[in-house]
Order: C-alpha cells, then sequence, then structure tokens
C-alpha cells in the first residue's frame, strides 16, 4: 500500500464513479463515495455490491475479499466527509463549469496536502487546476469504461502538476493493477482524440442510411474490435460522447470534430444510451 495515499474519495457514483470506487475498495484503500443525487449514489453502491458478489460467485476472488473490500466502502453526504483522504477523484457530469465549481469549493474545505485528481475524458487538467490553489496537487486519471475490466488509466499532467504528484499516482494506478500511459494535456488526451471521431463517424454513416447492425457487425468482425462503435456510443453514455465531441470541436477548431446532428438530436430526446434505456439500441 502507498505510504502517501490510504484513503481516496470518489465524487460522482455513476458509472465510473463506482467502477473506480469499486477497484479502490478492492485495492486496499478506504474509500468515500459520494454523489449530490442520493437515488445515484444508492445504485452506484449496489451496483459494486453485486459485482462484488458476481466476481466470488465465479470464483474469481474469495467471501473474504468481496466482504473486506465492502467494508472499506463508505457512503457519505456531503464533500466535508473527504477531509481525511490523500487523494480525492472527481468522476460527475463532463462539464466544464460545474468542474470548476466543485474544484474551487473543495479547495475551501479540505487540507493542502491532499491531491486532486479528475477522470476527465476531455476538459483541460491546467483549466480545472487554475479554480484552486493548489494546481502542482491536480492530475487527470482517465480511467476505462468499465473501470474493473480495463487495465488502462491516462495520466495528464497539467501545466503545474508536480513530480512528486505525478509519481505518486503513479504508484497509486500500478497498485490498483492498471498500466498508465502519459499523454499531453490536449483535449480528449490520446483515447478520446482518436475514438470520439471514429464513433462520430459511424454516427454519420447511420445518419447517411446504413443499418446501425451492419456498421457495428462491419468494426467487429471486419477490425477486431470487441464492440461495433454505436454499441460502445450507447455503452459510453450519448450525452457524454456529445460532450467530448464538443470539446473537441471548440478548443482543436477543426469541422472534423463536429458533432453529427443526429447525436445531438438523440441527446435532446433524452435518448442516452444503455442508461436511459434507449439510444441506437433499446435496452429492457
Ligand atoms: N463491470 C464490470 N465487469 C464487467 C462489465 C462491467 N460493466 N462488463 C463486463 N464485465 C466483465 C464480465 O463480468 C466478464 O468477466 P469474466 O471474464 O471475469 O467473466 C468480462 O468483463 C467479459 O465480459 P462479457 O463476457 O460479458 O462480454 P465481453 O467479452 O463482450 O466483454 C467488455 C465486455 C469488456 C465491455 C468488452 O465488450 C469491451 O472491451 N468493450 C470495449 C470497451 C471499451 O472500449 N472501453 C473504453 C471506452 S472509452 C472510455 O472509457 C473513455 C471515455 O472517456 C469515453
Ligand atoms: P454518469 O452520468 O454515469 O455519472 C455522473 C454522476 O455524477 C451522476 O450520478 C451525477 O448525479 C453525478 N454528479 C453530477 N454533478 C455532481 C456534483 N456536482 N457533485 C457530485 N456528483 C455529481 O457519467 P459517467 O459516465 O460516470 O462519467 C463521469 C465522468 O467520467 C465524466 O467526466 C466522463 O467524461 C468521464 N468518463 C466517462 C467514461 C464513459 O465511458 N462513460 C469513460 C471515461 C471517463
Amino acid at each position: 500500500m502507498s505510504d502517501a495515499i490510504k484513503r481516496i474519495g470518489v465524487i460522482g457514483a455513476g458509472q465510473m464513479g463506482a467502477g473506480i470506487a469499486q477497484v479502490s475498495a478492492m485495492t486496499g484503500f478506504e474509500t468515500k463515495l459520494f454523489d449530490t443525487s442520493e437515488d445515484a449514489l444508492r445504485r452506484g453502491y449496489k451496483g459494486i455490491e453485486s459485482q462484488l458478489n458476481r466476481l466470488v460467485e465465479k470464483e474469481k476472488i474469495s467471501a473474504e475479499k468481496a466482504n473486506d473490500s465492502l467494508a472499506r466502502l463508505s457512503q457519505v453526504n456531503g464533500l466535508k466527509d473527504f477531509q481525511d483522504c490523500d487523494l480525492i477523484i472527481e468522476a460527475i457530469i463532463e462539464n466544464v463549469e460545474i468542474k470548476c465549481d466543485l474544484f474551487k469549493e473543495l479547495d475551501t474545505l479540505i487540507p493542502e496536502n491532499t491531491i486532486f485528481a479528475s477522470n476527465t475524458s476531455s476538459i483541460s487538467i491546467t483549466r480545472l487546476a487554475a479554480s484552486t490553489t493548489r494546481p502542482e496537487k491536480m492530475i487527470g486519471m482517465h480511467f476505462m469504461n468499465p473501470v474493473p475490466v480495463m487495465k488502462l488509466v491516462e495520466l495528464i499532467r497539467g501545466l503545474q502538476t508536480s513530480d512528486e504528484t505525478y509519481n505518486t499516482i503513479c504508484s497509486v494506478v500500478e497498485q490498483m493493477g492498471k498500466t498508465s500511459v502519459l499523454a499531453v494535456d490536449m483535449p480528449g488526451f490520446i483515447v478520446n482524440r482518436i475514438l470520439c471521431p471514429m464513433i462520430n463517424e459511424a454516427i454519420y454513416l447511420l445518419q447517411e442510411g446504413v443499418k446501425a447492425e451492419d456498421i457495428d457487425n462491419a468494426m467487429k468482425l471486419g477490425t477486431n474490435q470487441p464492440m461495433g462503435p454505436l454499441t460502445l456510443a450507447d455503452f459510453v453514455g450519448l450525452d457524454t460522447l456529445l460532450y467530448i465531441l464538443r470539446i473537441l470541436h471548440r478548443e482543436l477548431g477543426e469541422d472534423k470534430y463536429r458533432p453529427c446532428p443526429l447525436l445531438v438530436k438523440y441527446v435532446e430526446a433524452g435518448w442516452y444510451g444503455r442508461k436511459s434505456g434507449r439510444g441506437f439500441y433499446s435496452y429492457s
């Protein structure tokens, strides 16, 4: 266990926050989870509980490990409860103003030694860091979905992230059994800079009349991707995908990142993918 990091706080209990909290507790960190929505917090916690039970049933982990992991995980009611955390990982909605407001508030409540990390998919870490008085303690820690399964964590250093912060977080990622890569603090980092334009292009094909199943089968069987791009879009969340594409388009200023109008329409309709029950496909 890291000497510097013993307690981790996770903010946002959606699909990413819950996954990060699960991995953190399973690694041995005392873990606290918070969400502004009580319902999301309850669902996130229950989801972790059932994931751990499934791992026991499949004999991937012992019942003792599952119980110990759950015992290390607590749901908390507010940001003040994170005051004893050594690292706080933010995994809330992909909106720059809302994230900056959160970090500004955290900065006033949390001791100055605590490291702040963001799981943002595309937003500048330097910008998030500027809303705090501790830019040297801010870092991007971009986990992939589903967190318990995916091996990668992209690390992003903001302009002022210190070597100490970076080295500490590299070691946390290693303890979690994941591999880190270092990305430059530019919109979309590495994975989403490449992945999101590909998914966007698939949505243009759908808009032009190609069937969803044919697009997905083409990429699954033709390029050995585990999920076709439209299935993956539903899995990521169409609202999140649109946020990312808008950031790429605005910040990099190139038409190739323009979100497909069909994606915009789906999000306007509340079709967010798997999490809302309907996206490019329907989920019961
Ligand atoms: N949470 C935890 N575990 C999960 C899971 C979830 N949501 N979904 C699947 N798994 C586990 C299963 O339990 C299973 O475990 P075992 O092998 O131990 O039994 C394993 O993953 C494989 O699952 P399945 O057999 O059910 O299905 P699969 O072989 O199709 O794999 C998948 C599922 C791992 C999700 C695979 O389809 C995949 O890799 N898809 C692509 C995922 C991807 O590209 N993620 C990155 C998205 S981009 C991103 O995250 C960045 C961003 O900012 C948007
Ligand atoms: P989600 O919609 O599943 O969950 C977001 C959660 O944040 C919700 O439960 C919401 O109630 C909560 N929330 C919103 N504002 C809050 C606040 N001010 N304080 C506390 N909680 C708040 O979203 P997600 O897919 O888990 O994405 C979360 C973050 O992770 C985003 O920045 C996203 O870009 C990033 N990310 C997503 C994926 C993906 O595949 N979905 C992958 C990597 C990174």
